[in-house]
């Protein structure tokens, strides 16, 4: 995985992982996330976005008021808290931003023209076994069936039609579930990063929540 390479090349050149605690000095306790300019940048270059992308705020002079709260700020440090400090590599390598970002902020699936067929059916897997899968995914995220799969004129599920929820959720089988285990080594199900709903990140609170502030991040 191309990630993985530019994850470890990060690695091997920064060695950064945020640790606010490893830098002495000013007062960096308040941090979650490695703030020296040197990590930003490298955050920056994980996403390929901006420092304007999180740091939205400006002061009086025109220059970003990085202290401000915004929601990607938020998603951030949620980012860091629930999957980089809890979650590894199963081949034991650690997971920083790059791994799953890989130069984009936004990098998952989405053209359902793209899409594969579905692997299951061709698996050689039941039907009984297929539907039992697919009764976890539906419950760690507390949906329908039909989030994922559209229906026929005949109002029957249709599930080997291609959606971008079906998209998304594939490649999370492929990426986060096969390859990543927690920290000690458990396997990582839907449910390890999705606190039984479909979306969670802050990035999608309403313009008032920012008020809540990075500190709030679980
Ligand atoms: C992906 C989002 C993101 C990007 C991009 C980003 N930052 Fe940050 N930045 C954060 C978050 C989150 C914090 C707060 C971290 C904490 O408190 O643990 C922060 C904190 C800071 C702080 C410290 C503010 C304080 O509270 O003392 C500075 C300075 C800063 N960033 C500068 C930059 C610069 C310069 C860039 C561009 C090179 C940049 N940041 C890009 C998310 C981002
Ligand atoms: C285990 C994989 C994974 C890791 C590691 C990870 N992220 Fe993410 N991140 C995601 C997913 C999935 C999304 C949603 C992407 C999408 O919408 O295409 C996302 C979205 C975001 C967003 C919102 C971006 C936007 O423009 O909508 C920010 C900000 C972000 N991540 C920051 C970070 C930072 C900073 C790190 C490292 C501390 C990090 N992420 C590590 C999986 C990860
Ligand atoms: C979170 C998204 C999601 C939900 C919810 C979901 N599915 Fe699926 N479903 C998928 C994905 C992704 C595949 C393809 C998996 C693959 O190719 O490895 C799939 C495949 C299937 C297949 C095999 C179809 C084929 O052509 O391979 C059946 C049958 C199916 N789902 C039925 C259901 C039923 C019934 C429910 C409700 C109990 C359900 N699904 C809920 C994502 C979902
Ligand atoms: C390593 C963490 C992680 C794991 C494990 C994980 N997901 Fe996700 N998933 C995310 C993140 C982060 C997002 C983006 C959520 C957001 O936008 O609020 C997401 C979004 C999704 C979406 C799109 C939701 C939408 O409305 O845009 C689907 C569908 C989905 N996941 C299905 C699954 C399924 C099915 C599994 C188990 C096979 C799974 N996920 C496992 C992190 C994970």
């Amino acid at each position: 995985m191309q990630a993985i390479v530019l994850g470890l090349v990060i690695v091997l050149v920064g060695g950064w992982n945020g640790r606010a605690d490893a830098h002495e000095g000013h007062d960096d306790s308040k941090h979650v996330l490695n703030v020296e300019q040197d990590n930003m940048k490298k955050i920056a270059k994980s996403l390929g976005v901006q420092c304007t992308h999180c740091h939205i705020e400006k002061r009086a002079n025109g220059k970003p008021d990085f202290e401000a709260p915004s929601h990607f700020k938020h998603t951030a440090i949620h980012m860091k808290l629930d999957l980089v400090d809890k979650l590894k590599m199963k081949d034991g390598s650690e997971l920083i931003c790059a791994t799953c970002h890989n130069g984009a902020h936004q990098f998952l699936p989405r053209d359902v023209s793209k899409a594969e067929p579905s692997a299951l059916v061709a698996s050689g897997m039941s039907r009984r076994e297929i539907i039992q899968k697919m009764q976890i995914f539906r419950k760690a995220l507390d949906v329908k069936c039909d989030f994922c799969h559209v229906r026929g004129e005949d109002g029957r599920l249709d599930p080997a039609q291609p959606t971008k929820h079906k998209l998304m959720a594939k490649y999370m089988i492929d990426n986060f579930t096969s390859k990543l285990v927690t920290k000690d080594g458990k396997e990582v199900t839907c449910g390890t990063c999705h606190p039984g709903k479909a979306e969670f990140l802050p990035r999608h609170m309403a313009e008032g929540g920012e008020g809540e502030g990075e500190g709030g991040a679980e």
